[in-house]
């Protein structure tokens, strides 16, 4: 069918809606008519490279939700009429990591950037003038349909606004998980939480949940410190700098058990400070991503040694997207998660360039894509 979707033709240039052809579900896979997409810091390290997929065009977008309009052979557990999340990480039900409950890491994922579908290393996209289409992680939820394989959707319940259950593709999980799974934060520790954008506030509200006595959040835009306080931070600085003297006081000296990491350009000569806010014994989560071909880091070695401390990164959070997209939606709907207040703003798909500016000059937490009628 022919549809449209948010291209990138090369680095550094601003997305371009284009026609599309999307091809029919083959055997394990599902077409999906989407009614939200996130958008994410990693979508923009695409246009940047920090991110480099197999080839170009690039169709963005790997967080949405949608209903499933049509199923490709094989496919027992979905049908038409399913609410879905798009995961960006796929869930193959079969690999050791996934038999290990450790799904955000299973080996579909080794396809995340090709653009090949999973299912027969062919390409379901293409252009208008036939070429390749590489969608973003199996996904491209910059387009309003979708044909993925099944290990990448996940069934929600159908009282569930698509626009809250779409940030639970990416931000939502990996920000929670980064608190609760990677940073296995307990009752009663400090925390540092640095970056407080889409994937830094859900893992505030992780660290809140998870019962940390302080959650000190830090980001050099104030309105993102304002919104901060409102989800549960302690405290708010501006810059590492700032707070480093006043949680030592805070702490008598010990600092942050727990530090998560989630600034939108992650640099190596950053971590040091960032283990630096980090208790002897303590844990800095690394989720936020830089350029994947950066490999310098500056790293006091002597303390990472004799102050036993640990460097930890996380994909997806450490969350299992089967159980662990369904669980944070309940949670939505047992009033625990606020998930609707991080929706800053709602863009049509052609509002792309503005949105992803509103997100890189700090006016949103998550801004979301909803396609319509018109769309449609
Ligand atoms: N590991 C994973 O699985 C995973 C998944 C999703 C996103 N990410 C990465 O997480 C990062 C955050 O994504 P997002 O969508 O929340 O981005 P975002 O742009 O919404 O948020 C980033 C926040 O960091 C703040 N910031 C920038 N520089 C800072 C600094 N030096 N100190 C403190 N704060 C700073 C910004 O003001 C912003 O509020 C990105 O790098 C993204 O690629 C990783
Ligand atoms: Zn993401
Ligand atoms: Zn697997």
């Amino acid at each position: 069918m022919k549809t449209k979707g948010a291209l990138l033709r090369e680095l550094n240039t601003p997305w371009k809606i284009e026609e599309i052809e999307m091809g029919d579900p083959k055997a394990h896979e599902v077409k999906i008519k989407m009614h939200a997409a996130g958008m994410c810091h990693s979508d923009h390290h695409l246009m940047t490279g920090g991110i480099p997929m197999g080839g170009f065009p690039i169709l963005g977008g790997h967080e949405g939700a949608g209903e499933i309009i049509e199923v490709g052979e094989g496919v027992t557990d979905y049908e038409v009429g399913d609410h879905v999340v798009l995961s960006f990480i796929p869930s193959c039900g079969k690999c050791p990591s996934c038999h290990a409950g450790m799904a955000n890491l299973c080996d579909f994922g080794a396809m995340l950037l090709q653009g090949e579908a999973v299912s027969d290393h062919t390409f379901r996209i293409h252009s208008a003038d036939g070429e390749n289409v590489y969608p973003m992680t199996l996904l491209g939820t910059f387009a309003p349909y979708m044909v993925v394989h099944e290990a990448s959707v996940v069934k929600i319940e159908k009282d569930i606004p698509f626009e809250v259950a779409a940030l639970c593709g990416c931000g939502i999980p990996t920000g929670y998980g980064s608190s609760t799974r990677s940073g296995d934060i307990r009752p009663g520790e400090d925390v540092a939480i640095v970056g407080v954008g889409g994937v830094g506030t859900a893992a505030l509200q992780g660290a809140v949940i998870a019962g940390a006595r302080n959650v000190f959040a830090i980001d050099p835009v104030e309105w993102k410190r304002e919104q901060a306080l409102k989800f549960g931070a302690t405290k708010v600085y501006a810059s590492v700098e700032e707070a480093a003297g006043d949680i030592a006081g805070i702490t008598h000296g010990a600092m942050c058990r727990k530090v998560i990491v989630t600034v939108g350009e992650v640099h190596g000569a950053d971590v040091d400070k960032w283990m630096g806010l980090t208790a002897k014994g303590g844990t800095c989560v690394l989720t936020g991503m830089g350029n994947m071909l950066e490999s310098e880091v500056t790293l006091n070695l002597a303390m990472l040694t004799l102050l036993q401390k640990n460097l930890q990164g996380t994909i997806f959070g450490g969350a299992n997207p089967k159980l662990d997209i369904p669980l944070l939606l309940s949670m939505y709907k047992a009033g625990k998660l606020n998930i609707a207040d991080m929706i800053t703003r709602e863009y049509r798909l052609d509002q792309i360039n503005e949105g992803y500016t509103d997100m890189l000059e700090g006016r949103n937490i998550r801004g979301v894509i909803r396609y319509t009628e018109e769309d449609w």
